[in-house]
């Protein structure tokens, strides 16, 4: 048992943890579809260092700073997680915890989880314990429970393992195998305009009840668009991967989860220039996502700009937590 402050002399450790964009198959997979997320090159950072007493967490980003080593208001989430990693009925060992986080909050990107699986590992890392993705992922979405009731899980799996990845509900997460598609960036273009996942879930499933045969049409249609997009990543066609984005998001619309603010930062994203450009997530508001080549990220994303939409620049398929530590 790790009793407070053994072990754990004047260690710091710092952990990093990407956000994630649903890349394809947002809502189809609710029916029973497949879905690929993707790591982007947008970063939570943690520090954390041995203390005295206390488990001192702070966030830069929201200005608080709260010792949840008793009590918990604020960080409840992450005393879960550090309580799984703690396992069974060890004794929380005191840290201080500084979270900086460039992840927005609320664009649908993963940033409860990029903090969580970073807070973990750096949390781990200090009481001297495994940070391997696959059990700092775990210890995530401990958190993620708090934060989100019953996640699916992508999020904190992506954050940890980093990448591209295919899953079905059921079915777990499967990573895939990318070519090269180190010189093109996907744009993440907050419309600022706030949705309900759940309204938009339900407007989805009605429209698609209705629909009937069609419905199940395009439901397979989402499954080839799925397969082909999996080529796409495979052979690093970024122009194929661009092009199926398009696709991917005109059934969305056709679905009825578009927004006049999501359509507008398709069409500026594309005439500027961009591969491709869809909806990312449940839509009706929320965030679009464009995929352009490098040296056009900043053109594209100034034009944007211009509309009013907050324009987020990250490498696709980033790689996932890292962590490292100096006594
Ligand atoms: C929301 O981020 C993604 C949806 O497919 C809902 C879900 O998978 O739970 C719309």
């Amino acid at each position: 048992m790790l009793g407070l402050g053994e072990g754990t002399s004047s260690l710091r450790c710092y952990a990093k943890a990407p956000a994630k964009v649903i890349l394809f198959g947002e809502h189809w997979v609710v029916h029973g579809g497949r879905a690929i997320a993707s790591a982007i090159g947008i970063y939570s950072r943690v520090i954390a260092e041995s203390l005295h007493e206390g488990i001192v967490v702070e966030s830069r980003n929201l200005g608080v700073v709260e010792d949840i080593s008793k009590r918990c208001r604020i960080f409840c989430n992450l005393k879960k997680a550090f309580e799984y990693i703690a396992g069974g009925d060890r004794v929380l060992w005191p840290a201080s915890i500084v979270i900086d986080s460039e992840v927005p909050v609320g664009a649908g990107l993963g940033s409860s989880a990029a903090v969580a699986v970073s807070a973990s590992a750096a949390y781990a890392c200090v009481g001297g314990l495994s940070v391997s993705p696959d059990f700092i992922s775990r210890a995530a979405y401990e958190s993620e429970k708090v934060v989100h009731g019953t996640p699916s899980g992508v999020d904190n799996t992506v954050a940890a393992f980093g990448g591209f990845i295919l899953y079905r509900r059921g079915d777990g997460f499967k990573p895939i195998h990318a070519g090269r598609l180190d010189d093109v960036v996907i744009l993440v273009i907050d419309t600022g305009v706030s949705r309900s996942t759940a309204s938009a879930v339900e407007f989805f499933a009605g429209r698609l009840r209705r629909l009937g045969s069609i419905g199940k049409e395009m439901l397979e249609l989402a499954e080839n668009i799925i397969d082909e997009a999996l080529k796409a990543i495979s052979s690093g066609d970024a122009v194929r991967l661009g092009e199926l984005m398009d696709v991917a998001h005109g059934l969305l619309n056709a679905m009825g989860v578009s927004h006049v603010s999501l359509e507008k930062a398709v069409h500026v994203a594309r005439a500027n220039g961009a591969l491709g450009a869809k909806l990312t997530g449940a839509g009706m508001g929320g965030s679009a996502i464009a995929l352009v080549e490098s040296s056009r990220a900043d053109n594209v994303a100034s034009s944007l700009r211009e509309l009013g939409f907050r324009v987020y620049n990250g490498a696709l398929g980033a790689a996932g937590l890292s962590v490292a530590s100096d006594v």
